[in-house]
């Protein structure tokens, strides 16, 4: 199999939105917190174009980062601030406290804060959305050589929660980035994407792959990224939807869905079982031809999907490489197909947005991420765009579903500070 060749590093290009958001969310800050942060960091969400329950297996994935995303307002405590006045308790001010908050209340204005100290930071000791920074300060501080202090921190995020396009991936690497920088530790960001996804493995508990932080910290505008997940190399491969008159929509269709939950967990079993079963260490050294027959039914349907998964993705590549933009449509469908049907991870409503929007026009959809809800993505002409986001919300309302969520993304640029 043919992975990334070699990769090309294009400027980096903030939108002006990322700016204004930034300046805003310092003036909270200082609101907050009574002083000005350190800086403001920014990491996106993302929309994988295919490629999917294949990173876990050490294979290939395609995802790009989407023009929405988290932003993290930070200050480091300071050495000052690290003497214990007399008679103050060291939870309220001390060097080690993690002062957290969100300008995301789920209950409507306000603020969403949370606090911990660095030293004895466990697995579940930090709840909600506060794990996710916290796992990041539990694996950096682990790291040799690494002492991280208190710090405080804001957060805004436009990365829809629950939708399955990754918010709290971007709320690990806006936190990564943010000390990287800070505290001069020179990840670069194969090294930060491992150390997210640890994070998310060993704090979180949620037994994700690497796809969804190197999408967030290596994305570029205007390209998806070819990322072989074994070796971490990659490849920023052209998407010029415009040019092509496409453009692509995320059907959000609000089912909730947790890869903390045990369908994403038992599918990964499933592959390591049948790796095992084929003599191999991951499923990535099984060829694609192989003999299946020898598996019981399930796990062969799930091996088969994560080997023509793989080959869907070269295909895709090689037809992008080619220009062949609406040559990857029957790529997607049949990679949800796949998904649906052998892998398992679909519901009636993925299912109900991919067959609508395909029926309106769309040159290709599929379901997107790890799937039991969450979104899909099509790849849809700019001229019927609105016409397939009015066929889909019909649909739903037809059925008495929830009205879904529908908007375009934009293949956008990585992590990086903004301010
Ligand atoms: C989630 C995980 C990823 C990946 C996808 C499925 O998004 O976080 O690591 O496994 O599901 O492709």
């Amino acid at each position: 199999m043919t992975g990334p060749q070699t990769p090309r590093q294009p400027a980096r290009r903030t939108g002006p939105d990322d700016a204004a958001r930034a300046q805003e969310l310092s003036r909270r800050f200082a609101e907050v917190y009574g002083h000005a942060p350190d800086g403001v960091w920014r990491a996106p969400g993302r929309v994988n174009l295919i490629g999917e329950h294949t990173d876990y297996n050490d294979g290939f994935v395609l995802p790009f980062a989407i023009d929405r995303s988290a932003l993290v307002a930070v200050r480091l405590r300071r050495a000052a601030e690290q003497e214990r006045p007399a008679g103050q308790d060291e939870d309220a001010t001390g060097r080690h406290v993690v002062d957290l908050a969100s300008t995301y209340a789920p209950d409507g204005g306000g603020l969403s804060r949370a606090r911990f100290r660095i030293p004895g930071l466990a697995p579940g000791s930090v709840g909600g959305w506060g794990a996710y920074p916290a796992g990041v300060v539990h694996v950096l501080a682990g790291l040799d050589g690494v002492e991280v202090p208190g710090f405080e921190l804001l957060l805004d995020s436009t990365v829809p929660v629950g939708a399955g396009l990754s918010s709290s991936h971007a709320v690990e690497v806006a936190t990564v980035v943010a000390l990287n920088d800070l505290l001069d530790l020179g990840l670069d960001g194969p090294e930060m994407a491992r150390l997210t996804q640890r994070a998310e493995n060993e704090f979180v508990g949620a037994p994700t792959g690497i796809m969804d932080q190197s999408a967030s910290l290596r994305g570029r505008a205007g390209a998806a990224l070819f990322l072989d997940c074994r070796s971490q190399a990659a490849e920023l491969v052209p998407l010029p939807l415009g040019r092509h008159g496409l453009t692509v929509l995320v059907i959000d269709t609000r089912v909730a869905h947790s890869h903390a939950d045990g369908g994403y967990g038992a599918r990964r079993a499933s592959c390591e079982r049948g790796a095992a079963a084929l003599g191999a260490a991951s499923l990535r050294d099984v060829p694609e031809q192989a003999d299946l027959t020898g598996l019981d039914e399930e796990t062969a349907r799930r091996v088969r999907h994560v080997l023509s998964e793989n080959r869907r993705v070269l295909d895709t590549v090689a037809r992008l490489r080619a220009g062949d933009v609406r040559g990857i449509g029957e790529l997607l469908v049949a990679s949800h197909a796949s998904m649906r049907d052998d892998y398992e991870i679909s519901c009636p409503e993925l299912d109900l947005a991919v067959d609508t929007a395909l029926a309106a026009g769309a040159v290709g959809a599929r379901m997107t991420g790890g799937g039991f809800g969450g979104s899909a993505i099509a790849l849809v002409p700019e001229v019927r765009a609105d016409l397939v986001r009015g066929a889909v919300v019909e649909a739903f309302a037809e059925l008495g579903h929830r009205a879904p969520e529908v908007f375009v993304v934009v293949p956008g640029e990585g992590a990086g500070r903004v301010r």
